[in-house]
C-alpha cells in the first residue's frame, strides 16, 4: 500500500496505473476509520481494479466553533485497516500540501449548500465541494464511494459532478449501524457513556416513521414528523436541532398524504456532538 503525503506522489502513482490500463475507485474521509467507511472500501473494490483512500480532516470545512481541533485521529491504526482491505493507496496530506499555496478560489452547490444541515452550519457544504473537487483533481478516480448517511453530501456531490462534468460516477453506499441502530460516526467516540446509550433515538424515531408508512397507507408527512418529533422529544438529552422530510428527489419540503418516497433528515446535538441520520421512507 502506497501511503503519499504529496499531491505529486499521488498523481505519480495513478498516472502509471492508467498507462497499465486500470480503473481507480476513490473514498475520501476524515479518518478515524469505521466500519461504516470500510464497507465503503469494500464497495469501491469491487467496481474498479484499484482502491484510493484520503484521509484528511478538511478544516474548511469546520466552523469557528465547531470541533475541528478535538475531531478524533487515529493515522496508524487507519493505515493498518486500510491494507488489510487491500487498499493500494492512501492519501494523506497536510492543511499546508492543501491549501497552502491556494488563493482562495472555492466551488459552491448552491441550490444545497444553504438549506437544511447547510442553514445550520454555514461555509461547511462550500468547504465539502472544494476539498472534494481538489481530492478529485489529485486521484482522478473513475469512480468515487460516498456514505448515504450524509445525505445531503452526497445530493451537493452528485449535483456538483453534474453541473461541473467531472467524468466520475458517484456511488452512494447504505448506512452502516452499531448494533443497537446507531449510524456509525467518527464522532460517536466523544459521547458520555449516558448520551452514547441514549443516541440509538435517531434510529428508532425514523424506524417508527418507516413503520407508521407501511402500516397506514394515505398517511400524512404531517403525521409521521409527528411521530418522530414525538421520540426524539422523549429523549431527555439529545437537543433536537432539525427534523427535515422532503420529497426523495428535489429534496424540496414534503406535504400531504405520502405518495411517493420521501427522506427524513434529523440532526440531534448530545453535549458537544450533533449527530445526524436519515432514512428515505417509501408509500405503503
Ligand atoms: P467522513 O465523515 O470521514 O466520512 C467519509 C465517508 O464515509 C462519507 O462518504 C460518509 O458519508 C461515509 N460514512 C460515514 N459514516 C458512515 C456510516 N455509518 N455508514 C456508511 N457510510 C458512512 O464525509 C466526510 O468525511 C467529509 O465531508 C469528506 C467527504 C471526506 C470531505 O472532507
Amino acid at each position: 500500500m502506497l501511503v503519499c503525503t504529496t499531491r505529486a506522489d499521488t498523481r505519480n502513482a495513478v498516472r502509471e496505473w492508467r498507462r497499465q490500463g486500470e480503473t481507480l475507485a476513490f473514498v475520501p474521509t476524515m479518518g478515524f476509520l469505521h466500519e461504516g467507511h470500510l464497507s465503503l472500501v469494500r464497495e469501491a473494490a469491487l467496481r474498479c481494479d484499484r482502491v484510493a483512500v484520503s484521509i484528511f480532516v478538511n478544516p474548511t470545512q469546520f466552523g469557528p466553533n465547531e470541533d475541528l481541533s478535538t475531531y478524533p485521529r487515529a493515522l496508524e491504526r487507519d493505515l493498518e485497516l486500510l491494507e488489510k482491505e487491500g487498499v493500494a493507496l492512501v492519501f494523506t496530506p497536510d492543511a499546508d500540501e492543501m491549501y497552502g499555496h491556494a488563493g482562495g478560489t472555492f466551488v459552491e452547490v448552491p441550490e444545497l449548500s444553504g438549506i437544511l444541515q447547510g442553514a445550520l452550519r454555514p461555509g461547511h457544504f462550500r468547504g465539502v465541494s472544494t476539498v472534494v473537487t481538489k481530492l478529485f483533481h489529485i486521484v482522478q478516480p473513475d469512480v468515487a464511494v460516498f456514505g448515504e448517511k450524509d445525505f445531503q453530501q452526497l445530493a451537493l456531490i452528485r449535483q456538483m459532478v453534474r453541473d461541473l462534468d467531472f467524468p466520475i460516477e458517484i456511488v452512494g453506499h447504505p448506512t452502516v449501524r452499531e448494533t443497537d441502530g446507531l449510524a456509525m460516526s467518527s464522532r460517536n467516540v466523544r459521547l458520555t457513556p449516558a448520551e452514547r446509550a441514549a443516541a440509538p433515538v435517531l434510529n428508532a424515531a425514523l424506524d417508527a416513521a418507516e413503520e407508521q408508512a407501511r402500516r397506514e397507507p394515505g398517511v400524512t408527512v404531517e403525521a409521521l414528523e409527528a411521530t418522530v418529533r414525538a421520540i426524539l422529544s422523549g429523549c431527555a438529552l439529545g437537543k433536537v436541532e432539525t427534523v427535515d422530510l422532503l420529497d426523495a428527489r428535489s429534496l424540496q419540503p414534503a406535504t400531504g398524504p405520502l405518495r411517493q418516497a420521501i427522506v427524513i433528515l434529523l440532526a440531534v446535538r448530545f453535549g458537544q456532538v450533533l449527530l445526524i441520520d436519515q432514512r428515505v421512507v417509501e408509500p405503503g
